[in-house]
């Protein structure tokens, strides 16, 4: 598939619920990272169909303040295409929660059932959910039954590697009321190191007569083109990638094309955005959360995280910018894996 199919594909419409997309190339949800700003910078060069908030706590979101909170906030003119994602592991609490959200007038709310970070799954929430399926549904249930906005579930593979059972958790998904599904083909002990198991992509897509969102080391536009081929998935979730080069909609469905100052510009942008958002100190801390994924750009991109991550005020983060995108660093078309966790 050629770039220009692949934008026609991904710029196809896509029916979820009784809403109609006009672009399946969607920011998949990440704590830390897809917060306010990142959204707005996203936002600002477009391409994209949906994004995704990064996972809020079901049990805290009824009595959360959009004003003071540093997560369940948004602009009110990305409620349209913004689906807020809540986790947790009560039926009654994740139903509360997402009737909040329908009545802010989010596109609509995903459930987290992927993720595997040790603090969460403690909790039973997030990837731990797989290993009850029983209780998967009827969250998916309880929800369902007390919103009409569209209904996502995020997951992954399991707890095995046993596609099987990523079939059955998908069919209990839908059988339960979900109306599209984003599917991410890893084990859950497994965090984002071996690679992605396409097959499983394919496989669930199969299983459900809703749409699937594959998941998963999509990083050039060449990655979601093979993606597509290889399972037929109907639409696209990119996490870290977006981070990294928060362009990469544009660029995927139109025709972007990123002039060779669009490093430099839009590490600045990002720090003026952050700072009209957040006080000083968690600007500068979710700055530092983005540098990572933005140096794994640079042939020395260790070099330059370095020196920016010495930098202790935005003032000092935008003048070290400046020298450093003064001497143009080599950038990679591939990003440097080892730098994004
Ligand atoms: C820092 C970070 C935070 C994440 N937080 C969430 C989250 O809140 N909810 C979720 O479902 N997945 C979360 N993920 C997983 C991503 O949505 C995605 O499945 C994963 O990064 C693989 O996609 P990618 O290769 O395009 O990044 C997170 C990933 C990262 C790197």
């Amino acid at each position: 598939m050629k770039n220009h199919r692949l934008s026609q594909y991904l710029l196809k419409d896509l029916n979820i619920k009784d809403k109609l997309l006009h672009n399946r190339l969607v920011l998949a949800p990440m704590a830390g990272l897809g917060h306010i700003a990142l959204r707005q910078l996203i936002s600002e060069f477009g391409g994209f169909g949906l994004l995704f908030t990064g996972m809020c706590s079901a049990k805290a979101i009824p009595q959360e303040n959009p004003n003071v909170s540093l997560v369940f906030n948004w602009r009110p003119e990305e409620l349209k295409y913004l689906v807020c994602q809540i986790f947790g592991s009560e039926p009654e609490s994740m139903a509360k929660a997402a009737v909040r959200i329908e009545k802010e007038g989010f596109f609509g709310v995903d459930l987290n059932f992927g993720c595997s970070v040790a603090a969460i799954c403690k909790k039973g929430c997030g990837a731990a959910l797989l290993k009850d399926p029983e209780l998967s549904s009827k969250i998916v249930k309880s929800v369902r039954e007390s919103v009409s906005i569209p209904l996502f579930v995020k997951f992954r593979l399991g707890w095995d590697n046993n596609p099987q059972s990523a079939v059955d958790m998908a069919r209990r998904f839908e059988d339960a009321g979900a109306d599209a599904l984003t599917f991410h083909p890893r084990i859950a002990p497994d965090r984002r190191n071996r690679p992605p198991l396409r097959d499983v992509i394919t496989l669930v897509r199969q299983a459900v007569e809703i749409p699937v969102f594959g998941n998963g080391n999509l990083f050039l536009a060449e990655d979601g083109a093979e993606m597509i081929e290889q399972t037929s998935c109907q639409g696209l979730s990119v996490g870290r990638m977006a981070v990294a080069r928060p362009w990469l909609f544009a660029q995927w469905t139109q025709g972007f094309a990123p002039g060779e100052d669009i490093f430099h510009t839009t590490a600045v942008r990002m720090t003026q955005i952050l700072s009209d958002h957040y006080p000083d100190h968690f600007s500068i801390k979710l700055f530092k959360k983005f540098l990572p994924y933005f140096c794994a750009n640079f042939k020395f991109g260790h070099d330059i995280l370095k020196r920016l991550n010495h930098a202790q005020t935005m003032d000092e983060i935008r003048d070290k910018l400046d020298s450093i995108f003064e001497s143009s660093p080599e950038t990679l078309s591939r990003p440097n894996l080892n730098l994004f966790s």
